[in-house]
């Protein structure tokens, strides 16, 4: 029983270490497609604005990272306090004032089953089932990346 968990987990990690590493490049080229306006200093006061706005939102969204870390940590350590720590903090996002960059149904959707998918985490955590909490970790993993995929075909 141990060994399977441990190779399931193994293989798991091994998938989940690289949509994470795309979640990496994907923002690496957000950010690369910043407007410079600012530091050739030729931005208006509106686009100085927009660029702070802009600034908020990405270290919101970031904040993702640190609650993601927490979640994959209470995996590998068996700590389902972590992993509940985590999740609260991804499920508590959609309030926040930078959340909704967008007001489309899609948008909604997405954001919804983030909320479900975070929910059955730390089900799955409450419940100290290990095994479950990995799947629906993969589970989670996988709206952000569909999300963000929604996301780059969107201008706002
Ligand atoms: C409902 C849509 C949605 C979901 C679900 C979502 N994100 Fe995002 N994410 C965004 C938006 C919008 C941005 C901001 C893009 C921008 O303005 O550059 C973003 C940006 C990011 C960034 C880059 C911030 C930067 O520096 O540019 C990271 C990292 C990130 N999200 C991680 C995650 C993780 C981890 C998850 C899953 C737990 C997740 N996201 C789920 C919509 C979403």
């Amino acid at each position: 029983m141990r060994k399977i968990q441990f190779r399931e987990l193994f293989v798991l990690s091994g998938v989940l270490m690289g949509a994470l590493a795309g979640l990496g490049s994907w923002a690496g080229r957000a950010g690369s497609a910043q407007p410079s306006g600012l530091i050739q200093g030729t931005a208006s006061a509106q686009e100085q604005d927009e660029d702070i706005a802009q600034t908020a939102r990405k270290a919101f969204m970031r904040g993702k990272l640190a609650s993601n870390q927490k979640i994959v940590e209470g995996l590998s350590t068996r700590n389902f306090g972590l992993i509940t720590e985590g999740t609260e903090e991804i499920r508590a996002l959609v309030k926040g004032q930078h959340w909704f960059v967008l007001r489309t149904p899609e948008y909604q959707g997405f954001s919804g089953e983030m909320q479900l998918a975070a929910g059955r985490l730390a089900q799955a955590a409450t419940e100290h089932n290990i095994e479950a909490a990995a799947l629906r970790y993969f589970d989670l993993t996988l709206n952000c990346l569909d999300c963000h995929r929604y996301i780059e075909k969107q201008k706002y």
